[in-house]
């Protein structure tokens, strides 16, 4: 078990996605941390998302001297063999949603999650992760203008609308950044 933060009431998101930092403070400010932004770039290892969290996390608190979170996420749709999990930022700049209904025209098995894994460093700690999972399915359009990327292909389980149709607000409250985000948050208060 590593040892206990300092805590501060502000963190440093570092992020070069404008929609995750406007999810990333509706949900922490509810929860009484406050987020600046840093958009700096990091290596992304080869590995898992919380490989990539972890190492990103330590990388930048030890480069900037200050505690900081970063967030690795994608899409994982079970009948592709989970794919584009780990490739999902890639995928979406080549294949696109188009490419993706493409792929599962013939499918019939729609379900899919979306990950997000928090990684939160210090400049003196190692790094802890936190997973956040949300359970839907991929719709056979796309739908809805809000949120980004492959918001308007996933539908949540429970729900017939699909993240593009709901405001941030709404998917602040179950998404998987949300699920993450809280974890840190809980763990985090508790280091006081
Ligand atoms: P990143 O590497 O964590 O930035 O995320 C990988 C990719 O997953 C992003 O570029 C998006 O294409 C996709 N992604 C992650 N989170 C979401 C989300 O909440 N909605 C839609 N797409 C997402």
């Amino acid at each position: 078990m590593s040892k206990k933060v300092q805590i501060s009431r502000t963190i440093t998101f570092i992020t070069g996605n404008q929609h995750k930092v406007k999810e990333a403070r509706g949900i922490l400010n509810n929860l009484g941390i406050s987020l600046e932004h840093a958009d700096i770039g990091y290596p992304e290892i080869q590995g898992n998302l919380e490989d990539v969290a972890r190492y990103g996390a330590q990388h930048v608190a030890r480069r900037l001297g200050k505690p900081v979170i970063v967030e690795d996420a994608g899409l994982f749709i079970k009948p592709l063999k989970w794919f584009p999990g780990t490739y999902s930022s890639y995928v979406q700049e080549t294949l696109g949603n188009k490419g993706i209904l493409k792929l599962m025209s013939d499918i019939e098995d729609r379900y899919a999650e979306f990950r997000s894994v928090v990684g939160f460093c210090t400049p003196k700690t190692e790094p802890e992760v936190f997973l956040g999972t949300v359970r839907g399915r991929i719709g056979y359009r796309e739908k809805g203008k809000h949120g980004f990327a492959y918001d308007p292909l996933f539908i949540p389980e429970g729900y017939d609308k699909s993240f593009g149709e709901l405001d941030r607000e709404e998917k602040n409250r179950f998404s998987h950044r949300r699920k993450s985000l809280e974890k840190f948050a809980l763990w985090y208060k508790d280091q006081e």
